[in-house]
C-alpha cells in the first residue's frame, strides 16, 4: 500500500518511521519532507498547503491512503479534497477540523454541550474588548480566534499587556484574519496534560498520555516555542483522572461532534489542565502534538497503518491500539535565538541511534549533500525505557551527541515529571 504523508516536521517523521515498520506499508512519499525524513520517504517540494499541489501528487502517483498531519491543510480542507478523488485519509475533513480552526467554535461546542473548559467571553470589536478588559481581574489571556502557529494564546498580567496584546491581534494583525475575534479566557492553575486519541466518529481510544515544554528557558521561562521537548506518560494522569477525563470530556466531545453534523475521524488531540475544580480543556488538536508524536509513537507496540486504516473506515477498537508501560523522553535540539531570530545552514552532525533510541529531524536540509540546519526547531532526541528517568538520562546523552553550531536545549526535560514521580 503506497501511504502520501503531508507535512515535514520532527511528528511527521515519527508518524513515518512507525508507519514503516507495518508489513502493509509500501512506498511511503512526504510532502513537503525534509532533509532527514529523506532517508525515510520520498520526499516532493509540494507545500502542505498546497492543496491542488497536493491532490495532483497523489493522483499521479496513484497513491492508497494519505495521512495528513498538519493544521493548516487540515482546515484548508485537504482531506476533503484527497478523498473527493477517491483516495481515503487518515485526518478529520474540513468540517471537524473547525474544532482546531477556530477557538470561538470550540469554545461554544463547550459550552454548549457542558464539556468543562475555561470561563470566557467572544469579541469581535477592539475597543468592546478593552472595555471588558479594564474591569477584569488579572492574570486573563486573550486568544486569537483561529490558526497561529502555536502563538495566539496570550498570558497578559494588566491592562497595559492585554492593550497590547488587542492591538497586535485586532488592529495590527499580526494573525491576519486569525484575530478578527479573540477570546478572553479566565485564566486556569494546575499541571497541563496532553492525550492524543485516535476516533473513528464512534470510539475515541487515548493514546499514552505526555506532557510539552513550551517556554524556550528552563524552569519553564523565556519565550513559548513550539515545543522543546516531551515525555511520555504524564504522572499527572492518573487512573482515575483518566476516566473523569473519558466521561466528562473525550465522549461528551465526539458525541457532540457527531450532533454538530461535524463527525471527527482522525486523531484529535485533547489540551487539559487539571485544575483544583477537575480536568478541563484548554485547547483541541485536529491532529497529532509536535513534539508529544515524538514520544507517543515509540510507546505504540500495534502497527499504526491498521489503525488509521480503521480510524478512517469506522471500525476501530481496543483490541487494535496497544501502548507498552515504558516511558518515552524527546529533547528538541533547537537553533540558539530560536524563538526569535537564529541563523541557519551549519551542518549536522548525528550520532547512531542505539536500540530503543530515535532522532526525528524536523528542520534540517540537504546541501550539496550533507545535512545542515533549516529551521529553529532542528530535531528531537528521543529514548524509551522503563522508568521515566533512565528515558530522560538516554534522550539527554543521545541529544548532547549532535553537533551544529549553536545547538542550544532545555535541560530540565522530565523534571517536573520525576518530581511529581517522587511526590507519590
Ligand atoms: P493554547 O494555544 O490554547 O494551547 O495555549 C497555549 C498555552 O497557554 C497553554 O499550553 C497553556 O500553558 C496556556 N494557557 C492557555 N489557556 C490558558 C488558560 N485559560 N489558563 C491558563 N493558561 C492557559
Ligand atoms: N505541542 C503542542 C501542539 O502540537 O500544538
Amino acid at each position: 500500500m503506497d501511504i502520501l504523508v503531508v507535512g515535514g516536521g520532527g511528528r511527521e517523521h515519527a508518524v513515518i518511521k512507525a508507519l514503516k515498520k507495518s508489513p502493509k506499508a509500501g512506498r511511503i512519499y512526504c510532502l513537503p519532507g525534509n532533509g532527514g525524513i529523506a532517508a525515510d520517504a520520498e520526499c516532493y517540494p509540494i507545500k502542505a498547503t498546497d492543496i491542488d499541489g497536493i491532490v495532483e501528487f497523489a493522483k499521479a502517483h496513484k497513491v492508497d491512503f494519505a495521512v495528513v498531519t498538519p493544521d493548516d491543510p487540515l482546515v484548508l480542507g485537504a482531506v476533503d479534497a484527497l478523498e473527493g478523488i477517491g483516495i481515503p485519509c487518515f485526518g478529520p475533513d474540513k468540517k471537524a477540523a473547525i474544532i482546531e480552526g477556530s477557538k470561538v467554535f470550540s469554545k461554544q461546542l463547550m459550552v454548549k454541550y457542558g464539556i468543562p473548559t475555561a470561563k470566557s467571553k467572544t469579541f469581535a470589536d477592539a475597543d468592546a474588548a478593552l472595555e471588558y478588559l479594564q474591569d477584569t481581574s488579572y492574570p486573563t489571556v486573550i486568544k486569537a480566534d483561529g490558526l497561529a502557529l502555536g502563538k495566539g494564546a496570550v498570558i497578559v498580567n494588566n491592562f497595559d499587556e492585554a492593550k497590547a496584546a488587542i492591538k497586535d491581534m485586532m488592529l495590527d494583525k499580526i494573525f491576519g484574519e486569525s484575530g478578527s475575534r479573540v477570546l478572553v479566557e479566565e485564566f486556569l492553575t494546575g499541571p497541563e496534560v496532553s492525550v492524543l486519541s485516535f476516533t473513528d466518529g464512534k470510539s475515541v481510544i487515548p493514546m499514552a498520555s505526555s506532557m510539552d515544554h513550551k517556554r524556550a528557558l528552563d524552569g519553564d521561562k523565556g519565550l513559548n516555542t513550539g515545543g522543546m521537548g516531551t515525555i511520555a506518560p504524564n504522572p499527572y494522569y492518573t487512573p482515575d483522572v483518566a476516566k473523569r477525563c473519558m466521561d466528562e470530556i473525550f465522549l461528551p466531545t465526539i458525541a457532540a461532534m457527531n450532533a454538530e453534523g461535524r463527525t471527527f475521524k482522525g486523531c484529535l488531540y485533547f489540551g487539559l489542565m487539571l485544575t483544583a475544580d477537575g480536568p478541563k480543556v484548554i485547547e483541541y488538536n485536529c491532529r497529532f502534538g509536535d513534539p508529544e508524536t515524538q514520544v507517543v509513537l515509540p510507546l505504540l507496540d500495534s502497527d499504526l497503518l491498521e489503525i488509521m486504516l480503521a480510524t478512517r473506515n469506522g471500525t476501530l477498537s481496543e483490541d487494535m491500539v496497544k501502548f507498552s508501560s515504558d516511558c518515552a523522553c524527546c529533547v528538541v535540539v533547537a537553533s540558539s535565538g530560536y524563538p526569535k531570530k537564529y541563523n541557519t545552514g551549519y551542518e549536522i552532525t548525528l550520532p547512531a541511534p542505539a536500540e530503543n533510541e530515535e532522532i526525528y529531524i524536523a528542520g534540517a536540509k540537504i546541501c550539496d549533500g550533507n545535512l545542515v540546519t533549516s529551521g529553529g526547531r532542528v530535531l528531537g532526541a528521543v529514548a524509551r525505557a522503563k522508568e521515566l528517568g533512565t528515558a530522560i538520562d538516554k534522550a539527554y546523552a543521545l541529544a548532547k551527541q549532535v553537533k551544529f553550531e549553536g545547538a542550544y536545549m532545555r535541560g530540565d526535560i522530565g523534571a517536573r515529571a520525576l518530581a511529581a514521580l517522587g511526590d507519590k
